[in-house]
């Protein structure tokens, strides 16, 4: 990965948020609000292919990268997993090695088994990029990216900010990614939810804490979505009882400082990580993650594109 002294960043892979450095993150952020304010038009000197290669459920980064895709006048080359080859067995490395072998530039790939990127990173035939759009529990590099666009837009810098990132952690490849990425960036972490799905691990990171402890002071408060297709049987909470101890009350809303802002990656349980009526509500970035979600997408295809070239 490289970027120019005019902050144009070039990506081979874009498969961990431990693969970029700051200053890259930055060129991104900044790439992504050029996409998003009209004041680019890349022109690409070849015609390019992509395949969205989804083998687990999504709405959000499958067809936000879609729309990505289009505005950058890429090929998007069509592919449903429950029709293709997979069902007579095919491997994902085989089904990724058809489409390098085809002539796809670039794979985004959604699946269940953490680090599955790594044999096609790592493999001397397939010549296609690959775009990490969630690994199991891993990373979801392209969410992270969004959610650190988004926290730009609203305060213009990471340094010193109070993040807290709620619920669901140890399932949750959204959290792993931000929390490296924010606190090699200079914000303040601190972690909240359930003890049993949260590890010590994270302590490095920052500080577990009651939600109510802080509430008053973030900046920035991350809920996660339950995941409960994740979850063993039995360890889950009622819908009223995870809202009541760990989710975003109105009361709580109240205590929140009128700068903070509330995110949330998406699909969201209603009336258990946030009360529903809170959703679209004025301190609410939930729909502008969204948003953001398709520029940063145009941003990172952009790159990897120039890594291409
Ligand atoms: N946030 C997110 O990854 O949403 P989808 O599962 O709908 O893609």
């Amino acid at each position: 990965m490289t970027i120019s002294p005019d902050g144009i960043v070039s990506i081979k892979h874009l498969t961990s948020m431990a693969l970029l450095s700051n200053d890259e993150v930055i060129g991104l952020i900044k790439r992504a609000q050029a996409f998003k304010h009209q004041q680019i038009k890349p022109v690409f000197k070849r015609q390019f292919f992509v395949a969205n290669l989804f083998f687990e459920n999504s709405t959000r980064t499958h067809k936000s990268f879609e729309v990505a895709e289009k505005k950058l006048g890429l090929e998007v080359i069509e592919f449903d997993a429950a029709s293709s080859s997979v069902n007579k067995g095919e491997t994902l490395y085989d089904t990724v090695l058809t489409m390098s072998a085809i002539g796809v530039d670039v794979c985004v790939i959604r699946h269940p088994d953490e680090h599955y990127y790594q044999e096609l990173v790592d493999s001397r035939t397939i010549q296609s990029a690959i775009v990490n759009g969630g690994d199991g529990s891993g990373q979801h590099p392209s969410q992270s990216l969004l959610d650190l666009l988004t926290i730009y837009e609203a305060f213009g810098t990471f340094q010193g900010l109070k993040i807290m990132i709620a619920g669901d952690i140890t399932h949750s490849r959204v959290a792993k990614s931000n929390m490296q990425m924010l606190k090699r960036l200079g914000a303040e972490l601190y972690f909240t939810g359930p003890e049993s799905w949260y590890s010590k691990s994270f302590d490095v990171y920052g500080r577990y804490v009651a939600l109510d402890e802080m509430i008053e002071q973030v900046d920035v408060l991350m809920l996660l979505r339950v995941q409960h297709e994740r979850h063993d049987s039995g360890a889950s909470f009622s819908k009223e009882t995870y809202h009541a101890q760990y989710g975003l009350t109105h009361e709580r809303y109240k205590w929140m400082k009128d700068t903070a802002i509330i995110m949330h990656p998406a699909p969201v349980n209603r009336g258990v990580e946030i009360s529903s009526d809170l959703v679209e509500a004025p301190r609410s970035r939930i729909t502008a993650q969204m948003t953001n979600g398709m520029f940063m997408r145009m941003a990172i295809l952009e790159a990897i594109l120039n890594g291409k070239a």
